[in-house]
């Protein structure tokens, strides 16, 4: 029997949008290179939209505002959903799974939040949840954690997961211009949405970190366990302060397995951090992602391309299908989740980094060694030190070495207090340098 002649996989899409439809075009113009791939013809079962007038490039006949029908109808195999959000979304995609239908989703802020309860009932129900369209878009990212690197212990995720933000940046960079109007560029280019605020506040990033952490550690990491900062506080004095120091400032996504008395622990964190400008990540521009991944075995992995737009999010949606389906016809499942290693979520307090600290001083005898008191008081070792500026207007500018992120916080408060210290003009992390 030919693959066109066997029985056809039959898929529910739930959105057909950005990524929806580019997923619909894609079935349509390769429905023969599927059907071989698989050993099935893949066929759309029906499409749930909001409003079915909007969408005239669709056959009227598979389009449906009944999504909850549509994901628990007998002759549907699969669920895709490209909706986004976490209701009615959750409900309809556990509908599916408690029905026997497998599940391929984009949606971060979903599985971020819910991945326990979608993942025990795609066991209950023994069918697949795939996701790989959920982080960094078109980049085989999560399979290569979830499967190639199974082998490995994995120590550290470390990436640009939002093109927005790196968009925004990228360009701060190259102009000098203020964050506020960078933005409103980027969302007359159709860079940034009309409500940026899961991007620029770095809720998507957290997101993505919680999925990224969850699969390289074994461990069940949500949204909320994620410490978050965004952009909007990125001036273009920082950026200028790092450009002098050969650094640039990038919106990064960092999980790491951390040691410790209390054994083994992950900090995931999502925040801007300056970076060198020789390092692989400073060299990614626009709305790109990039994440490099350590591995005890492996070493050091870069995974680099579009996180975004609706062809390449479809890539991704597609290669999920394309293995779902061939599971359902071979009989079998792919991987479960593996939240075995329960490793705690370290606090942000806890975590160390190196860090960019500018003060606005008075330049008076004495100020420097105050302020390397203070410092040393809270065992914050000073890496480099730099002045400008004269009398009332000096600018002091500490780099320290790694320390804990609660004593460098009480070391700041104490410095803002002193009297020759007119104000802390900025305190930015610094990652992918030596310690
Ligand atoms: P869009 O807003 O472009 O499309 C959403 C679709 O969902 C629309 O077709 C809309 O219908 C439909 N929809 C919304 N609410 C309902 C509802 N209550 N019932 C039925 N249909 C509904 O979103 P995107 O395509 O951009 O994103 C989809 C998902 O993919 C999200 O989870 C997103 O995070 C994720 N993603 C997106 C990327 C991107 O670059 N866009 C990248 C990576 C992931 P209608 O058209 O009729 O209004
Ligand atoms: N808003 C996201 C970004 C889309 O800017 O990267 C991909 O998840």
């Amino acid at each position: 029997m030919t693959s066109e002649a066997a029985k056809p996989i039959r898929v529910a899409l739930l959105g057909c949008g950005t990524v929806g439809a580019q997923i619909v075009r894609l079935l349509t113009e390769q429905a023969h290179e599927l059907a071989a791939r698989v050993g099935a013809p893949v066929e759309l079962a029906g499409i749930a939209v909001r409003r079915p007038n909007k969408h005239r490039d669709v056959p009227a006949e598979l389009l449906t505002t009944d999504a909850a029908a549509l994901v628990t109808a007998p002759d549907v195999d699969v669920v895709v959903e490209v909706i986004g959000g976490i209701e009615p979304t959750r409900t309809w995609l556990l509908d599916a799974l408690r029905s026997g239908k497998s599940v391929v989703t984009a949606n971060k802020a979903l599985l971020a939040e819910h991945a326990g309860e979608l993942f025990s009932a795609a066991d209950a129900a023994g069918v697949d949840l795939y996701f790989e369209a959920a982080v960094a878009g078109a980049i085989p990212l999560l399979r290569p954690l979830r499967e190639s690197l199974a082998g490995d212990r994995i120590t550290r995720v470390m990436g640009i997961v939002n093109g927005t933000t790196n968009f925004i940046l990228s360009a701060m960079d190259e102009t000098g211009a203020g964050y506020a109007e960078t933005l409103e560029e980027a969302a007359r280019l159709g860079y940034a949405e009309a409500d940026p605020t899961a991007d620029v506040d770095g809720y998507d990033a957290a997101s993505k970190a919680a999925i990224l952490a969850s699969l390289a550690f074994h461990t069940r990491v949500t949204a909320g366990d994620v410490y978050r900062e965004g952009i909007s506080a990125v001036t273009p004095s920082d950026v200028a302060a790092a450009r002098v120091l050969g650094r640039t400032i990038k919106l990064l996504a960092i999980c790491e397995r951390v040691g410790g008395d209390g054994g083994e622990s992950v900090a995931v964190r999502v925040h801007p951090a300056m970076i060198p400008r020789n390092h692989p990540l400073a060299g990614v521009g626009g709305a790109f992602n990039a994440v490099f991944v350590e591995a005890e075995a492996a070493g050091q992995l870069m995974f680099y391309g579009q996180g975004a737009g609706g062809a390449p999010t479809a890539s991704a949606v597609l290669g999920d299908l394309v293995a779902v389906a061939r599971n359902l016809v071979v009989g079998g499942r792919g991987p479960r989740e593996s939240a075995y290693a329960d490793l705690a979520v370290r606090p942000i307090a806890q975590a160390s980094t190196r860090y960019h600290i500018s003060l606005d001083v008075a330049d008076r005898a004495g100020v420097l060694a105050a302020v390397a008191a203070v410092f040393a008081q809270h065992e914050v070792s000073i890496a480099a030190v730099r002045q400008e500026g004269r009398a009332a207007d000096a600018s002091l500018v500490v780099v320290t070495h790694s320390a804990p992120d609660a004593a460098l916080r009480s070391t700041v408060d104490k410095i803002a207090g002193l009297p020759f210290v007119h104000e802390v003009v900025s305190v930015m992390r610094v990652e992918g340098e030596d310690s």
